[in-house]
């Protein structure tokens, strides 16, 4: 954790600091915790706007994000998206009544930008703010949709940087079931583009040539699914495909058909693993969350799973299951509602385990 700067205003802004506990209230989301910059309102009736701007073409050329870079783009960009929400939402800033950021996990010095314009904004408009934990977000998202998923329910959580089987009983109360060994399947996807010579980011380019590949011409392994447990690995794969891929005449044909045998190992693994999840935890609701559940193909693996187990499967639409600051605008929302406070220091956490974020008290 980094202190990036404390005030010590408590005595001088009480008032700041008091939760303004109306169910009416409506939060400002700030996503800065790596490659897009997001702005979002949300309200009682649910999400007002959301902004967001992808640092992927700046990003594109080094073939992945580069910090420094990311960090200052933020910086740019945050004022001016702030601006063009509250124009475009009809929303004054006296309607605003809390603000809520990215606290962890991600790259610090991104996070940091996101925490400071934040906590600055809400000191200035003398509301409260709350720092979120991006998979806290990422988790909730499915409830932007207009049917939620009521509490509890189990998640599985792909995102660049995790994959995970989340058993999830209230706000803040997360339970990893299953979590990965090496790589994310995001990183999965990523790595396999790479290796594929596809661009950044690799999973929607892995995705897009999967669909004109042939299923079933190449058979990868389903990595940890012949033995018990929920544990996830997937570096292993990444080595399967390179050496099909290298064995083989760089054809288009070749590629896509690759590219559709890697999709369909990771979508099989991940449905083998939420099915034992579900027979081991006994839940009757199935979230699918992060990036990788904007992947179509594995978005109706999972339904299909649902009909057969009969649960009922949520996801958020794709453009919230990748980074957004709609998610975290809701997330804070519930946490400012119920009485999440904190202090006024700046903070933010490039490591944070789930596990460790707190429930409302
Ligand atoms: O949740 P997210 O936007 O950022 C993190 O918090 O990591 O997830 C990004 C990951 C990337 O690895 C990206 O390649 C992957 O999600 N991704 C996809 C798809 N869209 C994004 N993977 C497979 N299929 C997609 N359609
Ligand atoms: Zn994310």
């Amino acid at each position: 954790m980094l202190v990036f700067a404390r005030c010590d205003f408590k005595a001088a802004c009480g008032a700041g600091l008091r939760p303004r506990q109306s169910l009416a209230m409506i939060v400002l989301g700030i996503e800065t915790s790596c490659d897009e910059t997001g702005v979002a309102l949300c309200g009682e009736q649910g999400l007002i706007a959301h902004f967001l701007h992808s640092q992927a073409d700046l990003h594109a050329v080094y073939g992945g994000v580069v910090p420094e870079l990311a960090s200052r783009d933020h910086v740019q960009r945050l004022l001016p998206l702030l601006r063009e929400l509250l124009e475009a939402s009809g929303v004054g800033r006296e309607d605003v009544g809390g603000v809520a950021y990215t606290a962890g996990p991600g790259l610090l010095g991104a996070l940091l930008v996101g925490a400071a314009f934040g906590r600055a904004l809400a000191w200035a408009w003398d509301v409260p703010a709350v720092g979120v934990h991006h998979l806290e977000g990422h988790l909730l998202a499915p409830m932007l949709e207009p049917q939620p998923p009521s509490f509890p329910f189990l998640a599985l959580l792909v995102s660049g940087g995790h994959t995970m089987l989340v058993e999830v009983s209230g706000l803040g109360r997360y339970r990893i079931i299953g979590d990965t060994l090496d790589d994310a399947a995001g990183e999965a996807f990523d790595k396999t583009a790479k290796l594929l010579g596809l661009g950044y980011p690799g999973g929607p380019a892995v995705a897009r040539l999967a669909e004109v590949g042939q299923s079933g011409r190449f058979r990868f392994p389903r990595p940890m699914t012949d033995r018990p447990g929920l544990a996830f690995s997937f570096s292993g794969l990444k080595t399967a495909v390179l050496q099909a891929w290298n064995a083989l005449p760089g054809t288009e044909q070749n590629r896509a058909d690759v590219a559709r045998a890697f999709e369909d190992a990771v979508v099989d693994t991940l449905a083998i693993k939420c099915e034992r999840a579900v027979a081991e935890t006994g839940l009757e609701r199935l979230v699918v969350a992060g990036g990788v559940g904007a992947n179509a193909r594995l978005r109706a693996r999972l339904a299909s799973l649902g009909r057969q187990l009969q649960i009922n499967v949520f996801y958020p639409r794709p453009e919230f299951c990748t980074d957004n600051a709609a998610m975290i605008a809701l997330a804070g929302r519930y946490r400012l509602t119920r009485g999440g406070t904190e202090g006024l220091a700046i903070r933010a956490r490039a490591r944070w385990p789930l596990e460790e974020v707190e429930a409302p008290r």
